[in-house]
């Protein structure tokens, strides 16, 4: 079953409402339709982002939410909230999240039994640090990764597993193709195992960590890499349209 390429847009907490705007109406004039495309802005822009992307094949993603449907959370978003201003997908356990605001797996569990049962698509974010990497450990890191993220989660149709080398986010230093498909591969592989082959081969695997418009093409090319989760190149509308119209 070939996989259709994702390309998700992590803006992270950049933007104003007006430079979302102002993004959007760029980037639609940009962008070639062959891939599915997600943009991902914080929370303040979402609505407006929603309006303008409606009838449009670019999707709505938001960066994080709770897994409570409401109550007392002061500060925190509902996947209720989410699929009321719009959004399809949602990013959950990004490193970031994990690093500055104590995120464990459990925790990431609960949010995509919840975000499921509300319907959103999730990008699951995984990946090892670079001590880690150093030590042998990346492979024991995912594994344990993926089987608690996925506990007791039956239907992985609408979820998609992003591979984010910590090492390589916002550092200019991407995982070489090489690198990155084999880690791909190796969750490949715990998927069939997890499931069944056919989940292992049709769940979309997608690499975050330093993509822009320069090294898209090889990462893409390998076989078991099925688009690109993009922080700080994704901010600029020209960067972006470059990565996602880019030719395998
Ligand atoms: P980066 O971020 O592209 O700036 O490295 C990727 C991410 O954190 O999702």
């Amino acid at each position: 079953m070939a996989r259709k390429r994702l390309i998700a847009a992590n803006w992270k907490m950049n933007k104003t409402i007006k430079e979302s705007i102002s993004f959007i109406n760029n980037f639609k004039k940009l962008i070639e339709k062959n891939n599915d495309i997600v943009i991902c802005p914080s929370f303040t822009s979402l609505y407006e982002a929603s309006r303008l992307l409606k009838n449009s094949y670019i999707k709505l993603g938001a960066q994080n939410m709770h897994y409570k449907e409401k109550g007392a959370f002061t500060g925190e978003v509902s996947a209720i909230m989410l699929k009321d201003v719009g959004c399809e997908y949602v990013i959950l356990g990004h490193s970031e999240r994990r690093l500055y605001f104590k995120e464990t797996n459990e925790l990431i569990n609960k949010k995509i039994k919840a975000a499921l049962k509300n319907n959103l698509k999730i990008i699951l974010c995984i990946g090892e640090t670079l001590e880690q990497r150093e030590n042998n450990e990346t492979n024991n890191i995912i594994k344990n990764q993926i089987n608690t993220c996925l506990k007791n989660i039956k239907d992985m149709k609408n979820i998609i597993v992003a591979y984010e080398p910590i090492w390589a986010i916002g550092t200019g230093k991407n995982a070489t193709p090489k690198q990155a498909e084999e880690v791909h591969k190796f969750i490949r592989g715990l998927l069939s195992g997890l499931y069944d082959k056919n989940i292992g081969k049709s769940t979309r695997i997608i690499y975050g960590g330093s993509v822009n418009a320069k090294n898209m093409k090889d990462l893409m090319e390998m076989e078991n890499i099925d688009g690109a989760l993009v922080g700080g190149a994704s901010l600029d509308p020209k960067s972006f349209a470059e990565i996602c119209n880019t030719k395998i």
